[in-house]
């Protein structure tokens, strides 16, 4: 852990990805995520003076790779400083590729009423055009903002919400999208344009379940399943047989997210499987293959449907209910 100045403080957790990666050179387009420290990334840039920094280094990952471990340690993490009042707000470094789970989870489970503002690069710091050191001035600019609060991911000059943002693009520097729900605003030069409200979440957990959650030795098992052209059965059927899980050491299926097609539609061939598998007691929810929109409920519909969350922030929404 490294500390600096006095004052509020800034609390900032690095995790690793590609804002952390190295190169062998300036222009080399291959480059490994996680190789720099984040104490390491933050010397040098010019960082608000009138907040104490504490940086801490929580994970060193690339964050396609994320798991249960690395989550739960940056639950704890965030948990503890958010409690201390001297706290003003985080910033966490993060891959961009799972970083809209990691923004959701701690939303969903943190609701914080002070800012948690998750911030990355789509070119190491290495590059030539290395993209993280103004995300992260960026991040810190709506760290430091009076009233900002909730989980947010600052990329390219926008502020997205947690519930809202998806990596949209493979490879540009602006590779996030709030979709039609649209950006929670942009940093310009240094100063937060806000367009909507911070995020806030429905539910909120009491710190003791936050707390089980964040020990638990495994979460509730709940996989995504894609309805798509001749698809068949076998796949839910399998992966709901409690044989087929126990061959291969793995927890019993509890809940089974579809990015269904279109505005939630299945497969006839899945409807068949996963009536099989509700009457086992595994909970199905339908989110949405769709890159845009939502899936809107219409009456009669047999599943519930994602309240617009896509399929992977809908996958850790249900597991979290089965806790
Ligand atoms: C990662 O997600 O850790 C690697 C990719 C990236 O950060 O862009």
């Amino acid at each position: 852990m490294q500390t600096r100045s006095q004052g509020k403080k800034i609390v900032v957790l690095g995790t690793g990805g590609t804002i952390a990666g190295t190169a062998a050179s300036p222009t080399d387009r291959a480059y490994v995520a996680a190789q720099k420290g984040v104490a390491e990334l933050l010397a040098g840039l010019p960082l608000p003076q009138s907040f104490e920094l504490v940086s801490e280094q929580v994970a060193q990952i690339d964050s396609k790779d994320m798991d249960l471990g690395v989550w739960q340690a940056l639950l704890r993490r965030c948990q503890h400083w958010l409690a201390q009042p001297e706290v003003q707000s985080l910033v966490i470094t993060h891959g961009t590729d799972t970083l809209e789970e990691t923004a959701y989870l701690l939303q969903a489970l943190l609701a914080p009423t002070k800012p948690v503002v998750l911030t990355c690069a789509m070119r190491p710091a290495t590059a030539i055009d290395a993209d993280g050191p103004q995300n992260l001035l960026d991040a810190f600019a709506v760290a430091a903002e009076p009233g900002a609060h909730g989980v947010v991911v600052v990329c390219a000059g926008r502020i997205h919400s947690a519930f809202d943002v998806q990596k949209a693009h493979t490879w540009q520097l602006d590779a996030f999208t709030s979709g039609e729900a649209g950006d929670l605003g942009q940093v310009v030069q240094g100063r937060v344009v806000l367009w909507r409200n911070w995020p806030v979440s429905a539910v909120e957990y009491a710190p003791d379940a936050i707390e089980k959650i964040a020990n638990l030795a495994t979460w509730p098992r709940v996989e995504i399943v894609l309805s798509h052209a001749a698809v068949t059965a076998a796949t839910i059927d399998a992966l709901v047989a409690p044989d087929v899980a126990a061959r291969f050491g793995a927890p019993p299926v509890r809940g089974l997210v579809v990015a269904a097609t279109g505005n939630g539609t299945l497969h006839q061939a899945l409807e068949v499987a996963l009536q099989r598998a509700v009457a086992q007691g595994v909970r199905v929810v339908r989110a949405t293959r769709c890159a845009q929109g939502r899936v809107w409920p219409r009456p009669g519909d047999a599943w519930p449907d994602s309240q617009g969350l896509s399929p992977v922030k809908a996958r850790l929404a249900l597991m979290l209910s089965l806790v």
